[in-house]
């Protein structure tokens, strides 16, 4: 089976890449490059010793994305490209409605073209918003409150027509928690552009001396040291769950919609004792006031995901800040 992995030399795509590798898929790269390097086809060949397919190509290029589904007979997409700062699309809403909701539809277009209906879509918690109560299940109400968290859901909204229209069309819907950690080889992690806006990989620049010290934003939150609680997952997990989301489309034909989370809660003060403790490093830090538009705690319900799909999460906080202290050691300036 080929599987058209799009923005797979990112953080997420690139570590799903590789486990589709060893998995025995085949694998097509599409990235355009805005957010990742070519280098990281490169290292999925180092660990995998097969080298996917790659275009440099940009979802706004529907020419160039036709000449992929002529040169391989894709069996199914895994639709990873896209925009992803929370802030920078409340700066530049215009770019993130473009990027994310135009090329995700161009792309879908290309799909029908060539008659090719299996997509996994990378959603995000981010669709339960501010309201719901925890742990967040699957059929809460969604809402957003950014452009970043629009543009999830409305291609969620955009699949869920897609597949009303046309039943043949076979859509998984996996909603992230907050994904960290590192392949265990440290030959891939998170590579971020300029200064990191999520607490891993700023950790990861403080540990390395790149950032004098992490600013907590807040401890003043209802939970049980005062931090932020989220529901962090190692990216191999989550490969995983893509392989096991692949597997049950196509047993089960149809649109699912899946948490991707552990189920537990950790706060930024936990996340901080535990990275020290797998570095060696002190990690400085300084108590911030509360960021806009954080909620206090969240974490996934992930019954759904564990009996359906027969996925379960292996790895501990102490291994995620260990493969992510392995990668940013191995690779201070990224890949
Ligand atoms: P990432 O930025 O590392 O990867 C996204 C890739 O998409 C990048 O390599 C980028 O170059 C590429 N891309 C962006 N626009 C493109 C375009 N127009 N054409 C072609 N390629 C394009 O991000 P990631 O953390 O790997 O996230 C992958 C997906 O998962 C994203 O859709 C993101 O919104 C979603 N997600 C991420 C998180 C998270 O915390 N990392 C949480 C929930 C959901
Ligand atoms: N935090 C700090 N200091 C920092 C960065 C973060 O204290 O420098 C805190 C936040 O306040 C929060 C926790 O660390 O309590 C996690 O923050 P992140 O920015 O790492 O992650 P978020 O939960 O805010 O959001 C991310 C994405 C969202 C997505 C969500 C779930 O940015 O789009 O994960 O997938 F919805």
């Amino acid at each position: 089976m080929t599987i058209l992995v799009t923005g797979g030399t990112g953080y997420i795509g690139s570590h799903t890449a590789t486990a589709l590798l060893q998995q025995g898929y085949d694998v097509v790269v599409m990235d355009n490059l805005c957010n990742s390097k070519a280098e990281a086809i490169n290292r999925i060949e180092k660990i995998t010793g097969k080298r996917p397919a790659f275009y440099q190509t940009d979802m706004m290029d529907m020419d160039g994305m036709r000449s992929i589904f002529r040169d391989y007979k894709i069996d199914a997409v895994i639709h990873f490209a896209g925009l992803k700062a929370v802030g920078e699309s409340v700066q530049q809403p215009m770019r993130y409605y473009y990027n994310n909701i135009t090329g995700s539809l161009q792309l879908f277009q290309v799909m029908a073209e060539f008659q090719v209906k299996t997509i996994v879509f990378s959603s995000s918690a981010t669709v339960y918003g501010m309201n719901n109560p925890i742990p967040y299940v699957e059929g809460m109400p969604t809402s957003a409150t950014n452009p970043y968290g629009y543009t999830k859901l409305m291609i969620e909204q955009m699949l869920m027509d897609i597949h009303h229209a046309d039943p043949a069309w076979n859509v998984m819907l996996l909603r992230y928690f907050n994904p960290i950690g590192a392949h265990e080889s440290g030959l891939l992690g998170e590579d971020p552009n300029g200064i990191p806006n999520n607490l891993m990989p700023y950790i990861m620049q403080v540990a390395i001396s790149k950032l004098p010290c992490l600013n907590i934003y807040g401890n003043d939150y209802d939970t049980t040291d005062g931090t932020g609680v989220r529901d962090y997952i190692h990216v191999m997990d989550l490969a995983d769950g893509h392989l096991k989301a692949l597997d049950y489309i196509q047993k089960h034909p149809g649109l699912e919609v899946f948490n991707l989370g552990t189920g537990h809660g950790t706060s930024v003060l936990e996340i901080v004792k535990a990275f020290e403790k797998a570095s060696g490093k002190k990690i400085p830090y300084q108590i911030a006031p509360r960021r806009a538009g954080d909620i206090a705690a969240f974490y996934a319900d992930n019954t759904r995901a564990v009996n359906l799909l027969h996925w379960q999460p292996k790895y501990s906080i102490s291994d995620m800040c260990r493969d992510n202290w392995n990668f940013i050691s191995k690779n201070p300036n990224g890949l």
